[in-house]
């Protein structure tokens, strides 16, 4: 059971995935077979290549998403998980595979949809925000929801310490959820 992560930036919750499961024995890991990105210079790559795991990097989305496509058929990928994928999907490819693309996102959706999702909250002064794994479908952030989980804003909280909060859930919440999906649960 497989997936491939697609990833546009740092990659701390690919690194949660790679790290999830026991070190020694193998038990619950989570077998990335590629990681790929629309940017060359995505740190997440790097995380990717010290753990040995293949990458490629394409700017252009087409191009990208056709090779996900042969690479997802010829390596028997069950679920192409999108971590910090800053790019929209198109239709054809969404179509393609329903129902096994999945992505998080930092806010209690369908609240603050699209990028800044945790500046937006902040700003807004919501006392609750939080994270949400969710299908792919063509809109942006639009999916079935399929996990969330609270994340509370007190009044000394700085920016960077909702960040600090909703990163921490995240890296627990999103191997978890994959770890179900390719149960089959
Ligand atoms: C995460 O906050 C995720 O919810 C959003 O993009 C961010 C990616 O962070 N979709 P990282 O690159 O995994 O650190």
């Amino acid at each position: 059971m497989s997936i491939v992560v697609l990833l546009s930036g740092s990659g701390t919750n690919l690194q949660a995935i790679m790290d999830a499961g026991h070190p020694f024995t193998g038990e619950n890991k989570i077998n990335i077979k590629f990681v790929m990105s629309d940017k060359h210079d995505a740190y997440g790559l790097k995380r990717a290549q010290k753990r040995k795991i293949p990458t490629l990097s394409q700017p252009k989305l087409k191009l990208l998403e056709k090779n996900v496509t042969k690479l997802c058929k010829a390596n028997n990928v069950e679920l192409i998980v999108l971590a910090g994928f800053m790019r929209l999907l198109n239709p054809d490819f969404v179509k393609k595979w329903k129902g096994k693309i999945i992505n998080i996102h930092p806010s209690l959706l369908p609240s603050f949809k699209g990028a800044n999702a945790v500046e937006q909250a902040y700003n807004y002064g919501v006392k609750y925000t939080g994270v949400t794994v969710h299908y792919v479908d063509e809109g942006m952030d639009t999916g079935s929801i399929i996990a969330q989980e609270v994340v509370t804003i007190n009044k000394f909280n700085s920016l960077n310490d909702l960040y600090a909060k909703i990163h921490e859930v995240e890296h627990r919440l999103y191997p978890n959820v994959i770890r179900e999906l390719l149960k089959g649960k």
